[in-house]
């Protein structure tokens, strides 16, 4: 008998269901949420919200899409954490309702082993996979981290920022330029028109696998202050060589700690997630440094960089296959490592 597991993912601002069969995702739904773009960020009182708003339509739509009903679900498997709690409780708590009523058990994930695990998001049954062990470079607005993935359930993490994350170094330096929330993608297309090599910014020097952001933020912010004395116009002028400048620096570090990371643990397989490792230059970066040390490289589609469901029912399904199931006494967490 086949199993078919509905992903449910409300960790933030993005409402999303998935359908998984034997590990085939058969669908993928995502509601995201514009109501926080007018305030520079998201609003938890308003995610959560908008979730409530979101959560029937979107679960209904992927499951009509995977072509099945209800009654073909296995299980419900839902992010438990970390995230924003209010969001969270709308993803649990649905979660728990509908499967009392469909007699199925509930699963929970953990918000960031499903980006790690969203390289195991199968379209068809012969797309490959990595082979454990491998080392991610998991980075997004809330994270940075260096995690040797040995198993589904059975990760380490190595290294961690000890300040912002790399989504928040694109971000605030983003907002210093004027861009939009959330700055990252915005940087991302002006960088595609700029000289890399015509800013330079502080780099972090300290010791292990860590990571610190803010150091290049404060130099980054300097730089502006200093320049916009003489030339008012100085950030609109230089846009693109700006954002370029920022992101080959942000590159430069995350590299930098990937190299010391693979030299460490002698791993084959080097794989990227979260919302940064949509960033076009970190794609190219990570690609060309695996193909010059002989690793086998990761990038995700770009659609399961950011908050996805279907990373959460990949999750879910490894969690079935070993009977890993959740009471219903369990809430949402705000916080927890991997
Ligand atoms: O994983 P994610 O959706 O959720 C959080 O942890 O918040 O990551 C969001 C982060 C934001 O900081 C956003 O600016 C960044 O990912 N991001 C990007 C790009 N797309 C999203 N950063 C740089 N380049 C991009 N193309």
């Amino acid at each position: 008998m086949s199993i078919t597991i509905l992903g449910i993912e409300s960790s933030c601002d993005d409402t999303s269901a998935a359908i998984v069969t034997d590990g085939i995702l058969k669908s993928n739904v995502i509601a995201s949420q514009s109501v926080h773009e007018e305030y520079g960020g998201v609003v938890p009182e308003l995610a959560s919200r908008a979730h409530q708003q979101n959560i029937v339509p979107v679960v209904d739509a992927a499951i009509k899409r995977a072509g099945i009903t209800p009654h073909d679900i296995s299980a419900i498997a839902f992010t438990r954490g970390p995230g924003l709690l209010g969001s969270l409780l709308v993803g649990t708590s649905f979660a728990k309702g509908l499967s009392l009523g469909l007699r199925i058990p509930i699963i929970d994930v953990n918000h960031l082993h499903g980006h790690v695990l969203s390289h195991f998001i199968r379209r068809n049954p012969d797309d490959v996979v990595p082979d454990y062990p491998f080392l991610t470079l998991l980075i997004s607005g809330g994270n940075s981290q260096l995690i040797l993935v040995q198993n589904y359930n059975d990760m380490e993490i190595l290294g961690a920022t000890i300040d912002d994350a790399a989504g928040e170094a694109f971000d605030k330096c983003a907002k210093v330029m004027g861009l939009p929330y959330p700055g990252g993608p915005h940087i991302d297309r002006l960088a595609a028109e700029g000289d890399a090599t015509r800013f330079k910014f502080a780099k972090p020097r300290i010791p292990g696998l860590d990571y610190s952001f803010s150091g290049l933020k404060t130099s980054f912010l300097y730089t502006l202050r200093d320049a916009v004395k003489d030339d008012p116009d100085f950030i609109n002028n230089n846009l693109n060589d700006l954002a370029a400048s920022l992101q080959k620096t942000i590159i430069e570090i995350l590299l930098a700690k990937l190299d010391l990371a693979v030299k460490q643990t002698g791993v084959k397989t080097v794989a990227i997630g979260g919302g940064v490792s949509a960033n076009s230059g970190v794609r190219t970066a990570v690609a060309d440094y695996c193909k010059k040390h002989h690793l086998n490289a990761f990038i995700p589609e770009r659609s399961f960089t950011t908050d996805n469901a279907a990373m959460v029912a990949i999750a879910g399904y490894f969690k079935y296959l070993d009977k890993d199931f959740c009471s219903y006494d369990q809430v949402p967490y705000a916080r927890v490592t991997i």
